[in-house]
């Protein structure tokens, strides 16, 4: 037992504390999303690779408690050690699977390395042991790096333009300043690292390893998440490294969609996810000043969601069995359709237009953008009361 009273500490896009209790409180406002959204069963099996944080997190809860799936979940996060707070994954997963089993549910998450052939056999394990075959795989990993265990390479992924210098404006999230960040070219080492790592190679890996096993059930579906943006996000997203990656990704869906076909008439897609804060975006230039737009526009209208709601809407209409997702042209999921509708693009564009560091607060939902991403790791949230202490070490 450690119990402390946790105070925020941030650095940039860095959370230095987490706060166990917060994260509590996060997924139990997750799970209220979930439970008022869904039918409450429908779904065998789950695994989602990637489920403590983010899309990832949001999956695990819908399969969970909105489809009643077993589900198994792989991720890698810290655990409190020597009365230091874990990572903000560890803690939501504390309360994921507490609550999880409270409600006479199977779930069960494997932490470490997802990209390693170790990782991989406990998966498969864990599966033929306690689980059985899986109706339903989400890849939602999001990593700076990737250990590919058949070349021993550490690949880093990047986030850069391609082709040429990408000057823009971006919050600076040390001192909240709108100024101009000037990002050099990416070297072709740069985009085949971000290939290897965002890709979908290791996504690939996963669904042959499950189909040798045995353990890719009838009609088995699996999804991994992609973002496209607009015009103003392009050099640094879609047209950047990290953009290669997902087209790799997309292209990735097809094959492995063939082969879902033929092995159990399954099926395999990307969807495109809207922006949200998440410990990923956070870390991407450009995109957080973005999101800030995004979410003065789309609250103003009306059809801001969240990462829960996006993954509720996921399930109900396009994922869960039964549903005939609606694809468009590419074969893609389009849970950005919200996002991209031309009415919010054109007011985000025009305020990106005239944003600058005297009127940013006011025409940006910055405040919005920062109590999301303080949540992501426990801070400020309702119904906490942060001057009390509270317990640090938790297990999963
Ligand atoms: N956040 C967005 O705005 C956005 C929008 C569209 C699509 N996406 C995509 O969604 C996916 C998930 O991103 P997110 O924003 O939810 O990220 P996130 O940082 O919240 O979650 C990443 C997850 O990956 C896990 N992980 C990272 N490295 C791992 C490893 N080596 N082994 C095992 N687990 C590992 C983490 O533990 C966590 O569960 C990514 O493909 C991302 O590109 C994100």
């Amino acid at each position: 037992m450690s119990e402390q009273v946790i105070n925020p500490r941030f650095r940039g896009f860095i959370g230095l504390t987490t706060h166990p209790e917060g994260c509590a409180q996060s997924v139990r406002q997750q799970l209220k999303v979930v439970q008022a959204g869904c039918p409450g069963s429908g779904l065998g099996t789950m695994l989602v690779i990637g489920n403590s944080t983010g899309y990832g997190l949001g999956s695990f809860l819908t399969g969970v408690f909105g489809y009643g799936a077993k589900a198994l979940g792989v991720c890698f996060e810290r655990p409190p050690q020597n009365n230091k707070t874990g990572s903000p994954g560890w803690y939501n997963l504390c309360e994921a699977q507490a609550q999880a089993r409270a409600a006479g549910k199977q779930v069960e998450t494997i932490v470490g390395d997802a990209f390693s052939d170790e990782i991989k056999a406990q998966v498969v394990a864990a599966l033929k042991e306690r689980f059985g075959p899986v109706d339903c795989i989400v890849y939602s990993l999001a990593a700076p790096k990737r250990l590919d265990p058949r070349d021993g390479v550490l690949y880093a992924s990047t986030l850069k333009p391609v082709g040429k210098t990408y000057t823009g404006k971006s919050i600076d999230l040390r001192d909240n300043s709108i100024g101009e960040v000037t990002i050099e070219p990416a070297s072709d080492d740069d985009i085949q690292g971000t290939i290897k790592v965002m890709g979908g190679e290791d996504w690939q890996r996963w669904i042959e390893l499950l189909d040798e096993a045995g353990l890719l059930a009838k009609g088995c579906r699996t999804v991994a998440y992609s973002y496209i943006g607009p015009q103003v996000t392009y050099p640094i997203y879609r047209s950047g490294t990290i953009g290669k990656a997902k087209e790799h990704l997309e292209a990735t869906a097809k094959t492995l969609d063939q082969l879902l076909q033929q092995r159990c008439q399954g099926h395999a897609w990307v969807s495109v996810n809207k922006a949200l804060v998440t410990q990923a975006s956070a870390a991407i230039p450009v995109v957080p000043l973005y999101i800030s737009l995004l979410f003065k526009v789309m609250k103003a209208k009306g059809s801001h969601e969240g990462t829960i709601e996006q993954t509720v809407r996921l399930f109900n209409d396009h994922l869960a069995p039964g549903k005939e997702p609606q694809l468009d042209s590419e074969g893609r999921i389009r849970l950005d359709d919200l996002e991209m509708d031309a009415n919010v693009q054109a007011d985000v564009d025009h305020l990106w237009q005239q944003v600058n560091s005297e009127n940013f607060l006011e025409l940006a939902d910055f405040e919005g953008y920062q109590r999301d991403f303080h949540a992501l790791f426990g801070f400020g949230l309702d119904g906490i009361d942060y001057s009390q202490a509270t317990e640090v070490d938790r297990s999963l």
